[in-house]
């Protein structure tokens, strides 16, 4: 959940971003946000809708990854009575009660392709049907998605289709991971520390200089989330209220070996990508003796994912 909706950040990346999105809060148009988990994408759903000229409306946001298919038609498309077993009254839709503002669709790669067409066809003339009806409804609803899924690769793979990413991605927000952004780190932990201690009323926690560093180094792979949460626990947990290195839980702490998420340092002379990507595909597969699903795991892909780049660079017979 969103709770806090001042966006923080000094980094070239995400100011453009903001200035991206004050021109594209404007529009009217729909926006698909990508990026990985914690980033800020719900944030910056709100706050595309705060700036838009809908701000007085309504703001709903449903992650379609949480409800089966069936639920997922029905809570947003409402259902009439008898539609099915326990469909006792006439109940109308998530679209409806959007009906002049935003919805805010969340893991938008995990729609089923039913639903995708019943979703294309409501962004294309504002029309639907409820579960069990014959009688088309209209609402004027502007959706704003996320993925957290390589969109062009789960067209590839037959999963999501085209015309509707297109309907959706009018305008392409993508939140870069905090770890490419280190500058806004200590700029966060601040911020975050002060709120938790105003919140729980408490003396504000203060990182010493090596904790800093230590968590400028590493990699968060839970982005700002996983940010906020460690100030959280810093601030409640803690009898000291200067936190040095040694304070840090374990997984904060650089071992030299394994990296939670590795960070590489980009060549000033540059890097063949093309090159790079074969060769850590062809590492992982051998480590993982050819098993697609460890190799996957070794590259923190999904087995799709992988897949795909197997058959891009036809690394494997199959
Ligand atoms: N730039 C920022 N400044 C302050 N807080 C931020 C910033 N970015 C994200 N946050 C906070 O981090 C938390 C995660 O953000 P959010 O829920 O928007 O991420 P998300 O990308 O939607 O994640 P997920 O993919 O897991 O749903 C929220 O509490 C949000 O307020
Ligand atoms: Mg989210």
């Amino acid at each position: 959940m969103t709770n806090a909706i001042n966006i923080m950040g000094k980094a070239p990346a995400l100011k453009a971003l903001l200035r991206q999105v004050k021109i594209i809060a404007g529009t009217d148009a729909n926006v698909l946000i990508s990026g990985e988990t914690g980033t800020g994408k719900e944030l910056i759903a709100l706050t595309l809708q705060q700036k838009s000229r809908r701000a007085g409306e309504a703001f709903i946001s449903l992650n379609c990854a949480a409800l089966s298919p069936d639920l997922l038609e029905s809570t947003l498309f409402g259902y009439l009575k008898g539609a099915f077993t326990n469909a006792e009254e006439n109940t109308s839709g998530i679209i409806a009660a959007a009906d002049g503002g935003t919805l805010f669709l969340d893991e938008i790669n995990s729609l089923s392709l039913v639903l995708q067409a019943k979703l294309l066809r409501f962004i294309q003339n504002g029309e639907y049907l409820p579960v069990g009806s014959v009688k088309t409804l209209t609402a004027d609803v502007r959706i704003i998605a996320a993925t957290n899924a390589p969109m062009l690769e789960i067209i590839e793979l037959g999963q999501f289709r085209a015309d509707l990413y297109y309907r959706l991605s009018v305008f392409e927000v993508d939140m870069p991971p905090l770890r490419e952004r280190r500058e806004d780190i200590s700029l966060l932990l601040h911020y975050y520390l002060r709120y938790f201690a105003s919140k729980y009323n408490l003396r504000t926690t203060v990182l010493k200089k090596d904790a800093i560093q230590a968590l400028e180094k590493y990699a968060w792979p839970g982005n700002v989330r996983e940010l906020r949460n460690l100030c959280e626990n810093l601030t409640i947990s803690k009898v000291s209220r200067m936190i040095g290195i040694g304070d840090l839980p374990a997984n904060y702490l650089q071992t030299g070996h394994k990296c939670q998420v590795l960070y590489l340092e980009l060549p000033e002379e540059g890097l063949d990508w093309y090159q790079l990507e074969q060769s850590l595909l062809n590492q992982a597969l051998k480590l993982a003796d050819g098993n697609v699903s460890d190799a996957a795991d070794l590259l923190g892909l999904s087995r799709h994912a992988l897949y795909y780049r197997i058959k891009k660079w036809e690394l494997m017979d199959s």
